[in-house]
């Protein structure tokens, strides 16, 4: 996009027309990628989502004392809420709510969001991925995101699958 294009344009548009670009989410406004994603799948519903089940989170995601919700896009929700092999399609989004105990969970307060972006197809890569850290967050690659889901390289870098949710 040029910026002559831009002159007369409001920020509404431009923050929708630069939707597929790598720079949306500064400035306070979050992605419109996941700007509603309270309104897709939750795959938490029916689960009282805690403790360390994967036994490699430390300090990360609010630690083994915290709560999480994990919901998926429109995109995604066919292949989380199936069968092995988990290989998302470009688009999948994937984002966690984080609450540091249980009263803050009760009461939807303050969730730390982590959220996980399909950018291409294809599995077996981290570099599939993007990554942001914050609701109003900007997708892009992340070492430390990655890292640690590569332990769940076996479902695509996403733990939360039904699978997963069977057994924990
Ligand atoms: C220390 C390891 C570790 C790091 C670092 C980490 N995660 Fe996770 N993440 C996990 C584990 C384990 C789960 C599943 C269990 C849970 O939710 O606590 C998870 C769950 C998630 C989920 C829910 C979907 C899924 O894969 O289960 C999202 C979204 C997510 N992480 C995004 C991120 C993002 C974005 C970052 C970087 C800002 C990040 N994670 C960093 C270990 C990690």
């Amino acid at each position: 996009m040029k910026n002559n294009h831009l002159k007369h344009v409001g920020i509404g548009i431009l923050l929708a027309g630069v939707a597929g670009c790598a720079v949306v989410g500064g400035g306070g406004e979050a992605d419109p990628r996941w700007a509603d994603y309270k309104n897709w799948h939750k795959l938490t519903a029916d689960k009282v989502g805690t403790g360390d089940p994967v036994g490699i989170l430390g300090n990360v995601h609010k630690g083994k004392d915290g709560y999480r919700d994990v919901y998926v896009n429109d995109i995604g929700k066919a292949t989380i809420t199936g069968s092995a092999p988990y290989v998302f399609p470009a688009g999948s989004i994937v984002i966690k709510e984080q609450f540091a105990n249980k009263a803050d969970w009760e009461a939807g307060k303050n969730p730390g969001m982590t959220i996980s972006i399909k950018k291409q197809d294809g599995s077996g890569s981290s570099d599939n991925w993007e990554w942001a850290n914050k609701y109003t967050g900007k997708a892009g690659p992340s070492a430390f995101c990655a890292g640690c889901h590569t332990a769940a390289i076996g479902s695509d870098f996403v733990f939360t699958t039904a699978d997963f949710l069977a057994e924990h």
